[in-house]
């Protein structure tokens, strides 16, 4: 995806209106070709994200003797051949730019009677993997990173795992949906504590997939030994898309969105609840139940925004959209404080030094810190910042043009396709009057 850079150039100024639906979210995609592939039967997907993050699970489990048809629009069929049907994979599997789908994997590989190797691109490569690791080698697991406990993962199969009880570090999805996923192969119970909640969609999947998983406060605990079902899937719009034009439509005066069918998960709505507190005019309406996820529409109209402490106990809940939200406090009037989100270092690219060197870059006063970041709103200028291939950096600048003085340009935009094909045509139907260069 390197090879054919992109630039987006933004004019500056305009607003967001209109009614538009995001891609699928890349969460419950990711789970839905990884649990339909491990189900007895065939799983229908509808909504599927077919980003390139997806998409790389997708042909990890192509490789692995998985059997699935991609319908078209969103649309797939994945003919499941049960936990333990799962066939060496000829080579090494490519998880391109996605942590998700390496650390997930990693749970199910430590499962397998094969061994296999797991390889990203330059920015994966750089990711910290002995979160995942270390629990599943206490489980039994046998898998050798590189040095500095980075990829490769090189996993070794034909080992006998063990149920595990495990209070978690770092308040991380993938780290818990790798232990649960490993503890699906898991002789005994298998529990992991979170320290705050995260994400849910592996313990609702599982659920839905009629495997049981039990709750008790922030542990969550499961039996190795069953079998998944095979089912449908309905994956909803992915809120961490639509946090672009939920900011965008907040700060552009004269805005006025409606984005469908957004997944309101309550461990995935942090971005609408910091926005709130910043003053957003944000309304959830329609809500409803789909598969197993709750789903509304979200109406976003523009209103002044100011700068907020931004409360820890969110962080976890809104961890993928402080790109987009250090946008907002950029326009925001005031100081915006963001503190305990030291995982943010540890993303697609450094997210904290990242985004300050291109808000400095737009005339912002922005400081980063060891976990989090001080911005100062006001007024954003223009000039060229560098999104360090990270699709979500690259995304939030493209809506800071509508506040800019002048035309922002935007580096090393390709990577937008792992979370949201056809971000340039939505956001340009919006009103955002963004193009892309090769
Ligand atoms: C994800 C969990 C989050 C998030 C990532 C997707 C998931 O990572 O940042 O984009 O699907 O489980 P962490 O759990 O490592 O915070």
């Amino acid at each position: 995806m390197h090879g054919l850079n992109q630039r987006y150039t933004v004019r500056p100024g305009g607003r967001l209106a209109g009614r538009l639906r995001v891609p699928g979210d890349k969460s419950i995609s990711h789970r839905a070709i990884m649990f339909g592939g491990l189900a007895e039967g065939v799983t229908e997907v509808d909504g599927f994200l077919e980003g390139a993050d997806c998409l790389a699970t997708l042909a990890a489990f192509q490789a692995m003797g998985v059997q699935v048809e991609t319908l078209g629009a969103g649309h797939v069929r994945v003919h499941g051949v049960g936990l333990h049907g799962l066939q060496e994979p000829a080579g090494p599997l490519d998880l391109g730019n996605s942590g998700t789908a390496m650390r997930l994997m990693a749970g199910v590989l430590a499962g397998q009677v094969f061994d296999s190797t797991m390889v990203g691109d330059a920015s994966l490569s750089r990711r910290p993997m002995r979160r995942i690791t270390e629990p599943l080698a206490l489980m039994g697991a046998r898998i050798e990173t590189a040095q500095n406990g980075t990829p490769p993962l090189r996993v070794r199969g034909g080992q006998r795992l063990n149920g595990l009880d495990y209070a978690m570090p770092v308040a991380s999805a993938q780290v818990k949906s790798a232990l649960l996923l490993a503890g699906l192969y898991a002789e005994g119970e298998t529990c992991v504590t979170e320290p705050a909640p995260t994400r849910d969609h592996t313990e609702r999947m599982l659920t839905g997939f009629g495997y049981e998983v039990k709750r008790d406060g922030a542990r969550i605990c499961l039996q190795g030994g069953g079998i998944l079902s095979g089912g449908r899937v309905e994956v909803p719009a992915d809120i961490s898309s639509a946090a672009f034009f939920l900011v965008g439509a907040s700060v552009a005066p004269g805005s006025d969105l409606l984005l469908e069918h957004v997944g309101i998960n309550p461990t995935r709505t942090g971005v609408i609840d910091i926005l709130r507190l910043m003053g957003a005019d944000i309304e959830v309406l329609e809500e409803r139940e789909v598969g197993g996820e709750p789903v509304a529409n979200l109406r976003v109209r523009h209103a002044p925004l100011h700068g907020i402490e931004i409360p820890e106990t969110l962080v976890p809940l809104a961890i993928d959209e402080f790109p987009a939200l250090f946008v907002a406090a950029a326009c925001a009037e005031g100081e915006t404080r963001l503190s305990g989100a030291a995982e943010l270092r540890v993303k697609e690219s450094d997210r904290i030094q990242v985004m300050a060197d291109g808000l400095v870059a737009l005339g912002v006063d922005a400081e980063p810190q060891a976990d989090g970041i001080v911005i100062r709103g006001g007024e954003l200028g223009g000039g060229t910042v560098d999104s360090h291939g990270d699709h979500r950096i690259a995304m939030a600048f493209a809506m800071a043009g509508l506040r800019a003085a002048w035309e922002i340009v935007v580096n090393d935009c390709a990577n937008v396709e792992t979370s949201f094909p056809g971000f340039v045509a939505t956001a340009c139907a919006a009103g955002l009057e963004v193009a892309v260069e090769a």
